[in-house]
């Protein structure tokens, strides 16, 4: 170890050169700044890749814990449902029954028709506007599927089904309690089975489903998916049919038809003597 040593008190060059001291200094201080840099760098990228690598599978998580439009039913219902319904679905004594597996069809039903959020406890609950939008009841219907499972909304036209067929369920299974065209009629201690004349398709399918109140429930199976869409296709047509014979008269029956024509005759009838009374 006698000549030229990288590492001895007098360093050298490439050349064997003994190198300027101050230069070496820059040089390193150069060296160490760029290495800070680098370090800078790398703990930035590591960093960026950690999160990237971190935060999509957070976000998965979420996705799978509650969707957005779950937790916005949950914000919901916490603002107009929970009081009745409880904190978890379960319910509240006195005040409202479970929701636990009533499934989105329920909540539709329920919701869109108005009944929900009940207002006053009343024998039973009015169908009146309903107070939130189409994508809120989408939320609600959500928040309360996820929480407890039960029926589906179906999908597709449901008024396609076959519509002699229908009239026939509509006779065995409906008529009873809504009256033949669907008029609706009274129940026993104040309830009502509704004139069906305003309700959708997706009302009627879902009131089927979900059987509310005093109305039995006709599960899939008590009436097929198709079977419920002849009923609709019936109740749906039957609304708008040329009526079988005498004026309509909102279909109040052929009393009402005597009636109306009495006393619109008797009017004129009677006008016509004091017309005739006031020219004498
Ligand atoms: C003041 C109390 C009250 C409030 C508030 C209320 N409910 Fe109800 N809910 C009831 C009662 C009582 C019933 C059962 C009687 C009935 O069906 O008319 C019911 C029934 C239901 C049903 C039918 C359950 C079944 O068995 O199919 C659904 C669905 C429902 N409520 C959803 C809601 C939603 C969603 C909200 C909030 C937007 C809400 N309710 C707010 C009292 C309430
Ligand atoms: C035992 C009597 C009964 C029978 C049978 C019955 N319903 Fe009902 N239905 C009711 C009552 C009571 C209500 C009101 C429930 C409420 O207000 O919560 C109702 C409500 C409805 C509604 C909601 C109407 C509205 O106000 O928007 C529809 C739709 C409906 N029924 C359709 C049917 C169809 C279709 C059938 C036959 C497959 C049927 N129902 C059979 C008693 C009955």
């Amino acid at each position: 170890m006698s000549t030229t040593n990288p590492q001895s008190d007098a360093p050298t060059d490439a050349t064997g050169r003994p190198v300027d001291r101050a230069r070496v200094r820059r040089r390193s201080k150069q060296r160490r700044r760029i290495a800070n840099v680098a370090g800078l760098m790398a703990s930035l990228v590591l960093t960026g890749s950690l999160y990237s690598v971190l935060a999509p599978a957070q976000a998965a998580d979420d996705t799978t814990s509650e969707s957005a439009a779950e937790a916005a039913g949950r914000e919901l219902y916490e603002r107009s449902c929970i009081t009745c319904h409880g904190e978890n679905l379960e319910g509240e004594v006195n005040r409202g029954p479970s929701l636990i597996g009533v499934g989105e069809a329920s909540v539709y039903f329920q919701v869109h028709t108005g009944r929900m959020p009940l207002v006053r406890q009343e024998a039973q609950a009015p169908d009146k506007p309903t107070i939130f939008s189409d994508e809120e009841i989408d939320q609600l219907m959500a928040y309360v599927q996820a929480n407890g499972g039960g029926p589906t909304l179906p999908s597709g036209n449901l008024r396609d089904g076959d519509l002699a067929e229908g009239g026939e369920l509509f006779r065995l299974n409906c008529a009873s309690c809504h009256n033949f065209v669907g008029e609706g009629g009274a129940l026993s201690s104040g309830k009502l089975a509704p004139s069906l004349k305003d309700t959708t398709d997706l009302e009627l399918y879902t009131a089927m489903l979900t059987g509310p109140e005093n109305m039995p429930v006709f599960g899939d199976n008590q009436l097929t998916p198709e079977e419920k869409r002849s009923v609709i296709n019936y109740i749906q047509t039957v609304k708008f049919q040329a009526d079988p014979g005498g004026a309509g008269i909102g279909r109040i029956g052929p009393v009402a038809e005597g009636l109306v024509i009495w006393v619109v005759g008797i009017g004129a009838l009677m006008f016509g003597i004091f017309w005739m009374g006031s020219k004498a």
